[in-house]
């Protein structure tokens, strides 16, 4: 398992270019179930994850070209229905592939997806949308098998939990809707980017969805899609991820396709802090805007409630958390999404940080430069939060699991590098017949 070695208190200069985002293109390429037509998609962000979807689509009979940047997917096969435990246990974002097989095929087998470092991942509502479109649902050995022989009928459904909406519910809702008899309204849909870019996917293919972006979707059923062409929108949770680093070394860094619309509750609470996200172009696209990350000498303490889209990600909570630590005062930070996703917290207090947690909030006492120690990573973004934090502290850190991270974020350590960072990345270490071991470090 690769490990990152960072040497911290490098000053970040230079310009990165957003990558295509994770979140809007696993649906995406789920989409592509729901057609016989080829779907084209563009900006595919280069990562495991992506990686994986492809590999349970290729089981799923989709004929898939490129692993990123430009993929081309059309389905060969309409047979295959199951997707199997050992892929979903390593991707819980498979579930998106249940609305699209049962409103193409009428059946879908999926493996349960279990919970994740962060706590359970229940996917209920996914279960009440499909059932209330007509659908029917049985459990057995751990697979989940939803059937809609006669097809699926339009109806009007709530998708909201106790968390508010679900965005990958809404993303299997709106693609079984789209091919169902008649009209849908989807009450208290998701309301994220990720949702608004496959709406726009599925329109181009032929869908009637209206009202993406908003809390009322309203689909009007057709009887097939079609072939579409489409380019992924910039990934908001890295972009809000490089602009943290920017702020956290007092760099001085543009960021290109930085998906500014989509971003507010963040940008406001960066400027709470004393972070400028400068809009040098884009005030006509803003969603594939450039800025410029500059920060303030003395950092100010604040307050951040992760919610639904469009308030504050939870995606970018543990990256925050790590930038708190240097604000001059206490701040507090409560995750209304996932409650138990603070595994960043112990390994950022080994490296000084002065974090107490009540159930689902932390105080964040700021003011303590953090110092250099090896941490682990357990999840995607709070391994990307130890990696920030590596960035500013004294000395070096090891961050080991690294495969987290790489699920999420293309070659991190390269982009970084080149704006003036100093990361290595630390292959496995080998053993020799003498048993000792020898690291072998990349180059940085
Ligand atoms: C998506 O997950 C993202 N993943 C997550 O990003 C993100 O954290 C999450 O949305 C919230 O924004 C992808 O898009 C691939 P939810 P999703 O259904 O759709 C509860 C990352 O780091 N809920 O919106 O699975 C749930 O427990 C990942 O990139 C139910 O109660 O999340 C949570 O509290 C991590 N019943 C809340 O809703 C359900 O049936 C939001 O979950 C479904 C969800």
């Amino acid at each position: 398992m690769d490990s990152f070695r960072i040497q911290g208190g490098k000053r970040l200069a230079g310009t990165i270019q957003i990558e295509g985002s994770k979140n809007a293109t696993l649906p995406l390429m789920a989409a592509a179930l729901c057609t016989d037509g080829e779907i084209t998609l563009r900006n595919v962000p280069c990562l495991s994850d992506i990686t994986n979807m492809a590999r349970l689509l290729r089981e799923l009979g989709v004929d898939i070209e490129g692993d990123c940047g430009t993929v081309k997917m059309r389905v060969v096969d309409h047979n295959r229905v199951h997707a199997r435990y050992d892929i979903v246990k390593t991707m819980r974002a498979s579930i998106c592939t249940l609305g699209p097989l049962v409103a193409r095929r009428r059946r879908a087998v999926i493996s349960m997806p279990g919970g994740c470092a962060f706590g359970s991942r229940p996917i209920d509502l996914h279960l009440r949308g499909m059932e209330a479109l007509g659908a029917k649902i049985d459990l057995e050995d751990g697979d989940i098998i939803v059937t809609a022989p006669e097809g699926l009928k339009g109806t009007t459904i709530f998708l909201g939990g106790p968390s508010g909406s679900t965005v990958l519910g809404t993303a299997n809702i709106m693609c079984a809707a789209a091919l169902a008899k008649g009209r849908t309204i989807i009450e208290c849909a998701a309301c994220e980017p990720e949702v608004v870019d496959l709406a726009v996917l599925l329109n181009k293919m032929g869908a009637r969805i209206q009202g993406a972006g908003g809390p009322r979707l309203v689909i009007d059923g057709v009887e097939s899609l079609g072939s579409a062409d489409h380019t992924v929108i910039p990934d908001r949770i890295v972009a809000g991820t490089y602009a943290v680093a920017a702020a956290i070394t007092n760099g001085d860094v543009f960021l290109e396709e930085f998906p500014y619309d989509g971003m507010l509750a963040a940008i406001d609470r960066f400027n709470q802090i004393g972070v400028h996200i400068e809009m040098i172009s884009g005030q006509d696209d803003p969603m594939h805007a450039k800025v410029r990350v500059t920060s303030e000498r003395t950092l100010k303490p604040t307050t951040i409630t992760t919610q639904p889209h469009p308030g504050f990600p939870t995606d970018l909570q543990a990256q925050f958390m790590t930038l708190l630590c240097l604000a001059n005062g206490n701040s507090i930070i409560t995750e209304k999404i996932y409650p138990e996703r603070f595994m960043h917290v112990a390994e950022l207090s080994r490296m000084g940080a002065k974090i107490s947690r009540e159930g689902p909030t932390c105080v964040v006492a700021g003011g303590t430069p953090l110092r250099g120690a090896p941490v682990m990573a357990s999840d995607l973004r709070a391994s990307a939060s130890l990696v920030l934090a590596g960035l500013m502290a004294e000395g070096v850190t090891e961050v080991s699991r690294i495969y987290h991270l790489d699920r999420g974020y293309t070659k991190m350590e390269e982009q970084l590098n080149a704006l003036g960072a100093s990361i290595e990345r630390v292959k496995e270490a080998t053993h020799t017949p003498a048993g000792e071991l020898i690291p072998v470090a990349l180059e940085a």
